[in-house]
């Protein structure tokens, strides 16, 4: 894959997420997937730095970040959710996209299947325990490029700080004031929550926090850290005996990992 290979899907995304805004009743969930889809981008270009990519490796992964959640925007329009269970994978989404425009018929095979397997797995719950070692290179630089910028977001939201959001961040979940027991052990034991386990915001947070334990580099964990991620989500959830066990119980599992 060229530079030249690059700049072509950068012309057709910008072009194809274009489509789906100006069409849109409401432009904002195609926006912010467009915004964050940039950012997925500039995420592995430093990650990629900081693990010393070589330049085919930093495009390879570049064109995986920019083409990861191109089945969102048909996903959005179609179901009007971006909730995979409520709707279709958006891995695989992504996959059909990728095949229907032909994005990668000109790229050398290897590539080809490479960006297709971490896109197809860049949301999963677990990776296959086979896979050839530079695809889940690949794959784990993506997945965690991705968390970042999703940590970003959410952060943003429970916050506040983006008035046109509608809900559709939050999956429409009802909120019940309540952290869930049965999740919140989960945590306490380091286990990843998966999609289907969640029923209300407060479980989705906690989903969000389990992300930690699937963070794959150091780097990741120390952005992840130094935003304060984390306990700026946590800060949003109801003020409880389990909020402050969970306060301590992150700290101490982060500090751990970056010392
Ligand atoms: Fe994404």
């Amino acid at each position: 894959m060229t530079d030249k290979d690059y700049k072509a899907l950068v012309l057709f995304f910008d072009d194809y997420t274009t489509g789906f805004i100006n069409q849109a009743v409401n432009a904002h969930p195609h926006l912010t997937k467009k915004k964050h889809t940039v950012r997925v981008v500039e995420n592995i270009v430093f990650l990629g730095e900081k693990l010393g990519l070589s330049p085919q490796q930093m495009r390879l992964a570049k064109a995986a970040a920019l083409l990861h959640d191109i089945g969102r925007f048909s996903q959005f329009e179609t179901y009007g959710t971006f909730y995979d269970h409520a709707s279709k994978n958006h891995g695989a989404l992504g996959v059909g996209v990728i095949r229907e425009h032909r994005l990668l018929s000109s790229w050398p095979m290897v590539e080809k299947k490479q960006i297709v397997r971490s896109i197809a797995l860049h949301n999963s719950y677990h990776l296959p325990l086979k896979m050839d070692k530079d695809t889940l290179f690949l794959t784990r630089l993506l997945r965690d490029a991705d968390k970042l910028d999703i940590f970003h977001v959410v952060t943003q939201n429970y916050l506040g700080a983006d008035p046109g959001e509608n809900g559709y961040l939050t999956l429409n979940l009802p909120d019940d004031g309540l952290i869930s027991k049965r999740l919140f052990e989960r945590i306490l034991n380091g286990e990843l929550i998966d999609n289907q386990q969640i029923q209300s915001v407060n479980d989705l947070k906690l989903l969000q926090i389990s992300w930690v334990f699937d963070l794959n580099f150091k780097a990741t964990m120390e952005r992840v850290s130094c935003c304060d991620f984390i306990f700026r989500i946590i800060s949003t959830m109801p003020n409880s005996e389990r909020r402050t066990f969970l306060i301590a119980f992150m700290k101490a599992h982060m500090a751990k990992k970056i010392a």
